[in-house]
């Protein structure tokens, strides 16, 4: 949520920033703006919309500078304007600030800088730190004056801040809004996350709550909350440039959709130990928490969005491998209802970017009320990766797309060996079983290669439903999620109302819905509740509904209900999701696409939300 880049170089930077924004873009697109220091002198510009926008105005006006920062706006405090975009100033016209998150203090600070003096423009949170700042740097010098500002500003943020008449320096500050530093040669960086800056270097460090930063092109320096100076923790990136571009695709969705197979499997590999000839489930970045895994008597698991889509399939499994009672609660949720947390209770976070605030304040909370906390994360480095007692990692790569693939594919594997993994603890899995859930595993990737190579049916059912303006998607057991999942990748994209149902729970209340106007998605494929599925098909049908079912290729009577049918290759009921979910992907994006929406960058959300 915001987009933020800082560069000191002995180069011009405009380029590099704007470069920065477009990988940032996902984080919000509501406006953009940069600000550089050329010849003593601030230059700001920014525009409402996308950063296309701002770039055309800065090549138009050829402002430039070796000192720069930008910023690309989810709009929270006042409307996606001009005037609120970022980089916001202080009365003198000296300082550049840009900020993602929220200043929750933020009237109160106002209205004393106000009685000071102090002149705001604009309608966010953020203006009022530049103003901050300006007050400390009457008797500070700029690093410690954005020390006592931040001492002042109760809520979550990432600073970075530039002056006029220090070009060369930049100050960053972070408390639960991201900031990485980018190491380079005779330039440093500062990004909210490594995507930014893979194409300038790999070396990062990343900031913990509380740190504040200074770059110059020559040196970086960390100060921990006391003040004091902290040796620089270099971390390389796994990701290259390469996977964070588009590839030749038209959209970053579809090139996600068709990473699958190989994020799937390498997701897969991470967790496997091949050392003793029979390949086991391992968590190597749980070690510490592995032991313990035998004592869990209750599993929490938290997440939002399609993350928490992921919690509910890994209910399932765990419940039925490891015989252990799990409950699944969104992140926004579970923070402030006292949930009961036992002494052996593990607590599962489920995240793509590790930086959903819910999510973190969901696992802070439960921390502190003593539970042990397990996540699953995507992004290394992130503050949930940082915030928890072990992580299982997803190799989903940077996923781009403000609408979730990958990640959600790459979390039901890794929900899959944990699953394993917490039952073996139990007692419940022996070498052979384990072998066999490993092969299972393994020929998923092909199973995805088979899935994807069946495309025209998508693109035809598309093209026969995309007018509709609801959807209706079912599934029950352990495809129910995938359903859940179905109807908000096409709500989210397309911005056609879907609801995802469990098909059982259909006559309790959507049944009233169904007329030949709303196309109905089934989730069929083989499994212990099959023919309860065509019942509710039948039910469907006898109303007149028209039904699009995702099903085996060679399912006569799915297809003897059905109008349309989405094949998928049939695996094991319980491995079924991160197959059956793909067609629903692709109809989203194909229904998305033929009503000309901007799939990468649907309205009003972002991908990363770091605000409550
Ligand atoms: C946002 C995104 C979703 C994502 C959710 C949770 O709403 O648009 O795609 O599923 O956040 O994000 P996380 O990074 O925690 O998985």
């Amino acid at each position: 949520m915001c987009g933020i880049i800082g560069c000191a170089a002995r180069r011009d930077v405009a380029d590099l920033i704007l470069g920065g924004l477009r990988q940032l873009e996902y984080r919000g697109y509501d406006s953009a703006g940069l600000a550089v220091i050329r010849d003593g002198s601030l230059v700001v510009v920014r525009r409402e919309g996308r950063i296309d926008n701002l770039a055309g105005q800065v090549k138009a006006s050829g402002v430039d500078g070796h000192t720069g920062i930008g910023h690309t706006r989810w709009a929270t405090h006042g409307a996606p304007s001009e005037k609120n975009a970022h980089p916001h100033s202080d009365g003198s016209g000296n300082l550049a600030v840009i900020h993602n998150g929220i200043i929750e203090n933020h009237e109160v600070l106002r209205e004393r800088l106000k009685a000071k003096g102090h002149v705001f423009h604009s309608e966010t949170d953020s203006e009022v730190f530049p103003h901050l700042v300006q007050e400390h740097q009457k008797t500070h010098d700029l690093l410690d004056a954005v020390r006592l500002a931040i001492q002042e500003v109760r809520g979550t943020y990432a600073f970075v801040v530039i002056d006029r008449t220090q070009p060369g320096r930049i100050v960053g500050a972070r408390r639960d809004s991201p900031l990485v530093v980018g190491l380079g040669k005779g330039e440093n960086y500062l990004a909210s996350d490594v995507s930014a800056l893979l194409a300038l270097t790999r070396d990062v460090v990343y900031l913990a709550n509380g740190d504040v930063v200074e770059l110059t092109p020559d040196r970086v320096r960390v100060l921990d909350e006391n003040g004091a100076d902290k040796p620089l923790q270099i971390s390389r990136v796994e990701w290259d440039a390469e996977a964070a571009a588009k590839g030749g695709y038209r959209h970053y969705m579809l090139k996600e959709i068709d990473e699958q197979p190989a994020v799937v499997a390498k997701t897969l590999q991470r967790h496997l130990d091949e050392s003793s000839g029979k390949a086991r489930f391992v968590l190597p970045d749980a070690a510490a928490l592995e032991p313990w895994l035998a004592n869990v008597d209750r599993i929490s698991i938290t997440a939002c969005g399609t993350s928490w889509h992921a919690g509910l399939v890994g209910k399932f499994l765990i419940e039925k491998r490891a015989g252990i009672p799990v409950d699944v609660d969104y992140a926004s949720e579970f923070r402030y209802r006292d949930a009961v947390l036992s002494k052996n209770h593990l607590v599962l976070a489920i995240s793509q970017s590790g930086e959903t605030l819910d999510t973190l304040a969901a696992i802070r909370e439960a921390r502190a009320r003593g539970a042990k906390v397990l996540s699953i994360v995507n992004v290394q480095g992130s503050s949930l990766v940082r915030d928890s007692d072990g992580v299982v990692l997803t190799d989903a790569g940077p996923e781009i797309g403000v609408a979730s693939t990958k990640a959600f594919t790459t979390q039901l594997v890794a929900l899959q060996v944990l699953s394993w993994v917490l039952a073996r603890a139990r007692g419940r899995l022996d070498r052979e079983r384990e072998a066999k859930a490993v092969e299972d595993l393994r020929v998923l990737r092909f199973k995805l290669e088979e899935c994807l190579s069946r495309g025209e049916e998508v693109a035809k059912a598309a093209e026969l439903f995309a007018r509709a303006q609801d959807f209706l998607f079912l599934g029950r057991g352990v495809n129910y999620p995938v359903a859940l999942e179905g109807a908000l990748k096409l709500k989210e994209i397309s911005y056609i109302h879907a609801e995802g149902y469990p098909a059982g729970e259909m006559k309790h209340g959507p049944i009233a819905l169904i007329d030949a106007n709303m196309p109905v998605v089934v989730v069929a494929t083989p499994g212990r509740v099959h023919e309860k599925v065509l019942s509710n098909m039948q039910e469907v049908k006898a109303r007149g509904g028209r039904i699009v079912a995702v099903a085996a290729a060679d399912d006569a009577a799915v297809r003897k209900i059905a109008d349309f049918v989405l094949p998928v290759p049939v695996v094991d009921e319980d491995l079924s999701p991160i197959v059956n979910v793909v067609p629903l992907q692709r109809l989203a994006y194909w229904v998305a696409d033929l009503r000309g929406c901007d799939i990468d960058k649907p309205r009003n959300l972002a991908k990363s939300v770091t605000v409550e």
